[in-house]
């Protein structure tokens, strides 16, 4: 591994830090990015009360996230905020309690269990493809805003696999409500104030509207499903329930952890594989070949997937370039750490971004190149320089599904249809997740 770069210079605050959220609201990327470039692999800044710690070499990400996990816990200031509408799920809880989640909601992700829900997924991508031809003009494409379209593709996929419903004309209020409950996380994790829920602003009114739809609509779904008592319907919420012993306080709490979790993510990311695709036609040609040669003109199948090493290839490079998750949830030490050349003390916050160390040229020869190659071979990095599903105990549940469903999507949209744009250059949101700019068009035409 090339050698640590620790300088032990930090950069200064002015008021506490107010002026480092000024610049992460502003630009965030950049600004993480700078920070590395100008203080080294590990850098520590004033954030209000808090020292808060950024780490980039992958040798410290290993300590944080896998061999010391258990010195640190998920910053609970942030975990406050999202627990208004997650209650205590597994995103949000820790030590025992997280522990007894973890196994009660792993056996709904188990590897045997993905098949099932690969055949919903298939339906829906054929769906979703059958509409974007139909819709092809008598100029030959169809123009679409690509993270609007994968939003609500994604939200379909989570509703059906995660309680076997189509949202059919709940689908607009849910999906508005999702999309807003992910930008007050937003808002008010990178905020140095909010104002408190007692006070009726026009925000927290709007939020509390917006608590209650999601609640409403969770708990009619798992109430119902309780009093039907059907537990052997192939979704994730009947493995739910059984694990979960009826709870329903603690069922509801996951389904929607999972529902926001696993939709957001699995969107943006067939939105920047379409995005980056688009731009690189070469690429793109090389995944219709292989798709022509596996599959040819058969209906794509989950064990299809096995047989498409370069599409796959061209999914973790997407996740490298641009991972979904771009910054990991703000840790703190419970304990005074030494973590080789920093040692972070008890109360001390760490930020691990994936976006900063996964485009590090010293893992990643030509970083800022779309290059699904690099994936086909053995892998050349150090095993913490690539991780945006997260690493060690926390590590994201959803992986193997998440996996799939980019996977098979995308395989059934390319078999039939090739993407390209007019865009000279793309624009990256860094809210909750990191996202293409809602202006973002692609246009989709038939394959001859
Ligand atoms: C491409 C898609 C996805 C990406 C990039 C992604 C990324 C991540 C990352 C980076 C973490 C760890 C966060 C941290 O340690 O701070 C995580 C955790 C998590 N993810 Fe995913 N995820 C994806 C899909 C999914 C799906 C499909 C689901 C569920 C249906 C899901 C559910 C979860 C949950 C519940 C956790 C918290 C696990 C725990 O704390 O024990 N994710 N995800």
């Amino acid at each position: 591994m090339t050698p640590l770069d620790i300088r032990n210079t930090h950069p200064s605050s002015l008021f506490l830090g107010i002026d480092t959220l000024y610049h992460i609201k502003n630009n965030a990327l950049t600004y993480y990015q700078n920070l590395q470039l100008s203080y080294g692999d590990a850098v520590r800044i004033r954030l209000g009360p808090y020292r808060c710690w950024f780490i980039f070499h992958p040798s410290h990400i290993e300590s944080v996230l896998a061999t010391k996990a258990n010195s640190f816990i998920r910053f609970e200031k942030i975990m406050n905020i999202l627990k208004q509408w997650n209650g205590n799920s597994l995103l949000i809880a820790e030590g025992k309690s997280w522990k007894n989640r973890r196994r009660k909601v792993l056996p709904s992700f188990a590897q045997q269990r993905i098949p099932n829900y690969a055949e919903v997924v298939c339906n829906l991508a054929q769906e979703f493809t059958q509409s974007l031809i139909s819709k092809v003009d008598t100029e030959g494409s169809h123009k679409c805003l690509i993270d609007n379209e994968m939003a609500n593709f994604s939200l379909a996929i989570a509703c059906k696999t995660l309680f076997g419903k189509s949202l059919g004309a709940t689908s607009q209020p849910i999906s508005e409500a999702v999309n807003c409950l992910s930008e007050i996380a937003y808002r008010e994790t990178t905020s140095p104030f909010t104002i408190p829920n007692f006070i009726p602003t026009p925000a927290n009114r709007r939020k509390k509207k917006v608590i209650e739809i999601m609640a409403n609509f969770i708990q009619k779904i798992v109430s119902d499903r309780i009093e039907q008592r059907s537990s052997e319907e192939p979704d994730l919420l009947s493995t739910l329930i059984r694990h979960h012993d009826n709870n329903s306080t603690a069922i509801e709490e996951d389904v929607i952890s999972l529902l926001i979790a696993g939709h957001e993510t699995s969107g943006a990311t067939l939105s920047w594989l379409f995005i980056l695709l688009a731009k690189h036609p070469e690429i793109q040609h090389k995944v219709h070949n292989e798709l022509d040669r596996a599959v040819g003109s058969s209906q794509v199948s989950y064990q299809d997937l096995k047989n498409l090493p370069y599409l796959n290839a061209a999914i973790k490079e997407t996740l490298r370039l641009h991972p979904a998750a771009y910054a990991l949830f703000c840790r703190q030490a419970t304990e005074d750490v030494d973590i080789g050349e920093a040692l972070i003390k008890k109360g001390d916050l760490v930020q691990i971004l994936p976006y900063v160390t996964q485009r590090d040229s010293r893992w990643f020869k030509d970083a800022n190149q779309f290059c699904p190659e690099r994936f086909l071979g053995g892998e050349s990095w150090p095993k913490y320089a690539y991780f945006p599903f997260g690493a060690g105990p926390r590590i994201c549940i959803g992986q193997s599904f998440g996996m799939m469903e980019v996977a098979l999507t995308a395989a059934m949209v390319l078999q039939k249809l090739s993407l390209s744009t007019t865009a000279g250059s793309f624009e990256e949101t860094a809210r909750f997740s990191l996202r293409p700019h809602q202006d973002i068009s692609l246009l989709f035409s038939n394959r001859i």
